[in-house]
């Protein structure tokens, strides 16, 4: 399989933030951005892989800026890793205001899709091939959340097979 860059699969995309979008403050809902930002990473897995991905993981989500109704929200998505099915994306948030055309970052979020056959099983991906020295860096960078990612990954689905107790994943917590 060809190795692909990262600027053959990025995609770019903004949102002019709505009342419906904010929380009763006034800014733009959490839950809002999240789904803003993982619609931007499914496309690129899309077009990385040339089909199906789901999301596997998402990395924790710093919101380092809020973001008010008028403001449109700008991001920039491309892969960053890639292992044999799966991949990480990349996705930079920023705020602009229209009027004044000042831009600052709101968050950048790192999220892993993993490839699908036609049944539903992970299926081998193109290879990435980073080509500036940014992409290279998003590179290096990945391959120590991607490892520290699987142990975490290959801990919890330990714990959820040795756990039958009523507090096991889909029992709700019982009164002691
Ligand atoms: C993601 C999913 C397909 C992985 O299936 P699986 O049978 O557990 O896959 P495997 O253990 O063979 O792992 C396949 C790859 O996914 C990676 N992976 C699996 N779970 C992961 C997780 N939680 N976080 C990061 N990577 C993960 C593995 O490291 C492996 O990567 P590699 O092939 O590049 O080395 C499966 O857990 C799933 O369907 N989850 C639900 C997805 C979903 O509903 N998403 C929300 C809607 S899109």
């Amino acid at each position: 399989m060809s190795a692909k860059t990262p600027r053959s699969s990025s995609v770019e995309t903004r949102h002019l933030v709505m009342p419906d979008h904010a929380n009763h403050y006034g800014t733009l809902f959490g839950g809002t951005l999240m789904g803003w930002i993982d619609m931007v990473a499914v496309m690129v897995a899309q077009r990385h892989c040339g089909r199906e991905a789901v999301t596997a993981s998402v990395d924790r989500l710093n919101f380092l800026s809020p973001i008010s109704v008028g403001d449109h929200v700008l991001l920039r998505a491309s892969v960053n890793y890639t292992g044999r099915t799966s991949m990480e994306i990349g996705v930079q948030v920023s705020r602009e205001n229209p009027y004044t055309g000042e831009v600052v970052r709101a968050t950048t979020a790192y999220l892993t899709f993993v490839a699908l056959d036609e049944n539903k099983k992970p299926v081998p991906i193109p290879p990435v091939e980073p080509e500036t020295e940014i992409e290279k860096r998003r590179f290096r960078n990945a391959i120590l959340r991607v490892e520290a990612n699987r142990n975490l990954v290959k801990k919890m689905r330990e714990e959820m097979q040795s756990s039958s107790g009523p507090d096991a994943a889909g029992s709700p917590p019982q009164d002691k």
